[in-house]
């Protein structure tokens, strides 16, 4: 059980890249935190590492008893759930439309579409008990302002957690819940390893490529971003989507000129 003023957050894919970094922002802020995944060794070293409020629970988010489960042990465990963070994504269905497989289409909405709806679908009647909690949805620059060809399928699964997002502030604003979109730039994690094969000039093309700050984001800057917003010290509006993505956006801004 935690005690009155300890938060308690639930991170999914809070073993590895952004998910870990904001649960170690989380603990260092003092809060309980559950990180779920699939990666049961992996889960279990990361939740060791992170110290003695951290516990992981074996989850795949696109099994709704799988989510059921998570929500129910980490009520039985600490009394309560304060914040929940729907990181867990992958990036099957980079091949553009003709690359990708209707079964890769499948598996990215499972996770990265069903994975968020699932989560909200079972912590929010916890949260409206409480009348309190906040959520925040990992989306993406790819799907928000700079969809791609290659990224179509993964872009259209991060487009729809805007839609989950703004959906679940709308409906559950009178029961003082708040929800938000969190969407990264390309972003320094095992998840941009595998996009690259690990290749630093990759990395480096990557990052330059329509960015003005040619750098990746740092998981860091992204717990940061997302911790302040949890903790109240940035203060949104109910739905809003905030993009960390050191200035790729200003390419999608025609300068006006002026006669
Ligand atoms: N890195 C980037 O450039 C970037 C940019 C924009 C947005 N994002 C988004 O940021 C989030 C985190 O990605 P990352 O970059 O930190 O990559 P990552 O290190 O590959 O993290 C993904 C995490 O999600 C978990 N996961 C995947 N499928 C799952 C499932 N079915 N059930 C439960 N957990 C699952 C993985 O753990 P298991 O394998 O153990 O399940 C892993 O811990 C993702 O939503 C991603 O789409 C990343």
């Amino acid at each position: 059980m935690s005690t009155n003023t300890q938060k308690v957050a639930i991170v999914t894919g809070g073993a590895t890249g952004i998910g870990r970094a904001i649960a170690q922002a989380l603990v260092a802020a003092g809060a309980a935190v559950i990180i779920a995944g699939r990666d049961q060794q992996r889960g279990e070293e990361a939740a060791a590492a992170l110290g003695s409020n951290t516990l992981f629970v074996a989850t795949d988010v696109s099994q709704e008893g799988d989510v059921q489960q998570l929500i129910a042990t980490t009520v039985d465990r600490y009394g309560r759930l304060d914040y929940l963070i729907n990181n867990a994504g992958i990036e099957a269905g980079m091949g553009g439309f003709e690359g990708t497989t209707a079964d890769l289409l499948d598996q990215v909405l499972a996770i990265n579409v069903k994975g968020v709806f699932l989560a909200i679908k079972h912590a929010a009647p916890v949260m409206v008990r409480q009348q309190r909690g906040v959520i925040i949805n990992i989306g993406s620059f790819v799907g928000t302002t700079n969809p791609i060809l290659e990224a179509a399928a993964y872009g259209a699964s991060k487009a729809a957690v805007l839609s989950l997002t703004r959906a679940a502030a709308a409906g559950y604003a009178d029961q003082h819940l708040r929800v938000y979109a969190v969407c990264p730039w390309m972003t320094d994690t095992p998840m941009a390893d595998r996009q690259t094969d690990r290749d630093p000039a990759a990395k480096a093309r990557y990052a330059a490529a329509i960015n003005p700050s040619q750098q990746l984001v740092t998981p860091e800057d992204l717990a940061r971003a997302t911790v302040d917003i949890l903790e109240g010290r940035t203060e949104l509006p109910n739905g809003e989507a905030v993009l960390v993505d050191y200035g790729s956006a200003l390419n999608r801004i025609t300068p006006m000129t002026v006669a």
